[in-house]
């Protein structure tokens, strides 16, 4: 039960130990308070007690666990935690998110875990333009519709905008996406569409700017560092305004794989953190 919960919240031990002892010191602080202030003002035993009671510990909750949590230093799980439980409440229909991938798409593997069971989010679409793309197996795993495109409907037809927003899609995620995003779309998304990059943008970015090539190029001018970057789509290459950047040293022993595995890992740790922020402030 405990290691369903851990990887629920997705956290580590040390992590999911202070979250336990925030609910419990939570609580108590919680009923604490409550017997208080049932005291102060000299509320007769009975019903009406436990009623009142029961009340007064359910509207102090959420402010008595997000205090204990600062102590703990799980404020920000917390905040999260209770603005899921109020979303369930005020039923806010959940974002639908479309994935666009043209590879293996171990980003959109990641994208998938991250989100399965998420209280405001659901991925809902995987688009792919290769047919053979590993990305629609993964789709098949977690059973998500599929859409494969064509280039000419896509950048001269209606850029298959009726398929999305009868997917009801909100928001666009380009996890190795090849072709360029056409104006319609993005107009039709404003904001919406997001993309991750294999370097640190502006250098290294553009027109047949992908995956490997962009490691031997970074290599190749023997740059210290490499790194991610996370950006808004617009109507140029590797362009939009920049949401989130994340770095690694580039070693004079580092091959274009092992650049490529140490970008992959910093991908994977960020991607789905920096898409649900985006999403939650949205
Ligand atoms: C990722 O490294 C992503 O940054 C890159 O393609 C790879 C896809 O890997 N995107 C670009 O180069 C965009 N210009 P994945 O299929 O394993 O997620």
């Amino acid at each position: 039960m405990f290691q369903d919960l851990k990887e629920k919240w997705k956290v580590d031990w040390r992590q999911f130990t202070l979250i336990i002892c925030t609910f419990i010191f939570g609580g108590s602080f919680c009923g604490y308070v409550g017997r208080k202030i049932l005291a102060a003002f000299a509320v007769e035993n009975g019903f009406g007690r436990i009623g009142l009671y029961v009340l007064i510990v359910c509207l102090i909750w959420p402010f008595s666990v997000l205090l204990i949590s600062i102590a703990f230093g799980q404020f920000s799980f917390f905040k999260d935690y209770i603005q899921r439980i109020m979303r369930i409440f005020s039923k806010t229909p959940k974002k639908h998110i479309a994935i666009f991938a043209s590879g293996t798409g171990s980003n959109a593997r990641k994208i998938l875990e991250h989100f399965t069971d998420h209280s405001s989010v659901s991925i809902a679409l995987i688009v792919s333009n290769k047919a053979t793309a590993g990305v629609l197996q993964i789709a098949t795993e977690y059973q998500i519709p599929t859409l494969i495109i064509e280039r000419e409907r896509f950048f001269r037809g209606d850029t298959y905008l009726q398929d999305l927003r009868s997917a009801q899609i909100d928001f666009i995620v380009l996890a190795g996406f090849l072709w360029k995003i056409p104006t319609a779309l993005i107009e039709a998304y404003p904001n919406k569409i997001v993309n991750i990059h294999p370097a640190l943008l502006p250098k290294y970015g553009g027109k047949g700017m992908y995956g490997q090539l962009v490691h031997e190029s970074v290599i190749e001018a023997k740059e210290k560092e490499s790194g991610i970057t996370i950006h808004y789509v617009d109507d140029k290459y590797d362009h939009g305004s920049i949401l989130f950047q994340a770095r690694c040293p580039v070693l004079e022993t580092d091959t274009p794989d092992i650049l490529a595995q140490k970008i992959h890992k910093l991908e994977h740790q960020h991607f789905s953190t920096v898409i649900e922020k985006l999403l939650a402030e949205k």
